[in-house]
């Protein structure tokens, strides 16, 4: 058994932050496990991140198991979660059932997360009774950008605010270990995490919830195009990569690569 079960880090509200990041392959999830994060989810921003889609919605339930086996293959004390992708959990409680079912047996996940309010708490019930622990997400719900017509900040009036409020108790009520909050007022991360007796983990929701979570290659500089505003770059990987890149290549053009050190 793993040192992060999703009962212990429900667990720790209350008592200490709670660190996440996003892995997506066998060696990111090995640094990133070895840093000492709780929980590693693997996001299905891959469609993005990995794969070079402008949303999240195309990838496939088989593109999203073969990342969640290479990421279960390179951790060995933090929780892993895999997100279930747009669509293979949306149409019926079933449909949910199956597909996390798959990321259990066939990829070794410890969680699974879906998106969405109050009404997916009939899901959320459905397959923590059988078993499966589930990571909520509410806010900004990137699986609807084509109904909710961009990534923006959520909850910014009184209204949108109490029905994040709602959602929250919803879905802690149904059984989520934990909940994703992404891109609210802090003000309201904060509200929402007084709100719930399970942990909330924000990105892009201030200070005050109970534990952060951040993509990886965003933190670390990978990313190659804009990235939000809640970002915080801790490194400068693209800058580092491009330049061994061209010290490489221009070491093989000009001959001095490999040199007698390099060579049997
Ligand atoms: O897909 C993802 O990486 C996510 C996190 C940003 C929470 O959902």
């Amino acid at each position: 058994m793993k040192t992060w079960t999703a009962k212990k880090i429900r667990l720790l509200k209350g008592q200490s932050k709670i660190v996440c990041l996003t892995a997506y392959d066998y060696t990111m999830a090995r640094l990133v496990d070895e840093s000492g994060v709780q929980l590693v989810l693997v996001g299905d921003s891959l469609a993005t991140t990995m794969l070079g889609y402008d949303t999240t919605l195309p990838v496939t339930i088989d593109e999203m198991l073969h990342h969640t086996a290479a990421v279960v293959r390179g951790t060995e004390e933090a929780l892993v979660v895999a997100d279930l992708p747009f669509m293979s959990y949306q149409v019926s409680e079933e449909q949910a059932l199956t597909t996390a079912g798959r990321f259990i047996k066939e990829a070794g996940a410890d969680a699974v997360k879906i998106e969405g309010g109050a009404f997916r708490a009939p899901v959320v019930r459905r397959l923590v009774q059988n078993g499966i622990p589930v990571l909520g997400h509410i806010g900004l719900m990137p699986q609807s950008v084509k109904e909710v017509g961009g990534y923006r900040v959520q909850g910014r009036d009184d209204s949108q605010a109490e029905a994040l409020c709602c959602d929250a108790e919803a879905l802690a009520d149904a059984g989520v270990f934990a909940l994703v909050l992404e891109c609210v007022p802090a003000s309201l991360g904060s509200r929402l995490t007084e709100a719930v007796d399970v942990p909330t983990i924000g990105i892009g929701a201030g200070p005050g919830c109970d534990g952060q979570i951040l993509v990886t290659h965003d933190l670390l500089g990978l990313t190659l195009t804009r990235t939000p505003k809640f970002v915080k770059p801790y490194a400068q990987l693209g800058e580092t990569i491009r330049s061994a890149l061209g010290a490489y290549a221009r070491e093989v053009l000009d001959g001095s690569f490999p040199d007698g050190e390099r060579s049997y």
